[in-house]
């Protein structure tokens, strides 16, 4: 029997001063999306409470500029009772249409992580306060883009030690191929969407033997099926 608890899916978080904890919801085929970005919803709502309740225990929201680009989230809490977290958007190009609504909506603060080299708003501004609760910051980049540890840094600077990697699929293998993530939720739902985006991409092994293989919990979520990796376990 497989269990269906949330409180247990929580368990190794609650109380926790310090974690980073990645997240997607893919189809069985691997996608978290169509090619044009299509992603709601691949999960029920037994899925959607998930996310939400992992949304209002951490301090910080991260997600990729595809992911605000496609999805035009708000990144707060609705669906369970709690804090909104501070959404943070990794903008490395400083692409993003600033009427976005965490750029907007005012229902949490929001850091918006563009490159050194994107144009910025205000010119010759290293640090800028836009709309109320909106604040650029601006990192360096690397051949990769940002280095997730210079991102978790940032955070944990302005004490933001709890941290959601909440997607797209992109930013969060970035998180996972750097060895940041000390969790990562990947609940799949039973549909084959055959092409589209991808969830997790790291570089290629060459063998099975290379495949990372951590200790996992598994969940039932309405239709859906979680899989909670503990990345930490792979190091023990
Ligand atoms: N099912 C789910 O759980 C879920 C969750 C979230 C999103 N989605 C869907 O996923 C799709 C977006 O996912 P995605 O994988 O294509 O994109 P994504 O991860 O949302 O965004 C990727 C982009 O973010 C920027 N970025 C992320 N990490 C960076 C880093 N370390 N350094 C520099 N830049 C970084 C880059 O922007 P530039 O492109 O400007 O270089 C990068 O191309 C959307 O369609 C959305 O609907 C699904």
């Amino acid at each position: 029997m497989i269990p269906t608890d949330l409180d247990e899916v929580f368990a190794p978080l609650e109380g926790a001063k310090r974690f980073v904890v990645g997240q997607l919801g893919q189809s069985l085929d691997g996608r978290i999306a169509t090619a044009s970005g299509h992603s709601h919803y691949i999960n029920g709502p037994e899925d959607i409470e998930r996310l939400h309740r992992l949304r209002a225990l951490v301090h910080a929201v991260v997600v990729g500029a595809g992911t605000v680009a496609a999805d035009n989230p708000r990144l707060t809490v609705r669906m369970v009772e709690g804090p909104n977290p501070v959404r943070v958007a990794l903008d490395p190009r400083g692409r993003l249409d600033p009427g976005r609504a965490i750029f907007t909506d005012d229902a949490a603060p929001t850091l918006w992580i563009q490159g050194v080299d994107a144009a910025p708003c205000v010119p010759g501004a290293t640090t800028t306060i836009l709309h109320d609760n909106v604040e650029i910051v601006r990192m360096p980049t690397g051949e990769a883009g940002f280095n997730p540890r210079d991102i978790l840094a940032e955070l944990n600077a302005r004490g933001l030690s709890r941290v959601l990697i909440e997607g797209g699929g992109v930013t969060v293998s970035r998180f996972l191929e750097a060895g940041l993530l000390d969790r990562l939720h990947v609940s799949v739902a039973s549909l084959l969407i055959g092409s589209g985006r991808p969830g997790v991409t790291l570089p290629e092994v060459q063998s099975l033997d290379e495949a990372r293989r951590p200790r996992v919990r598994h969940f039932r979520l309405g239709s859906d099926l979680l899989f909670d990796l503990d990345l930490r376990s792979e190091e023990a």
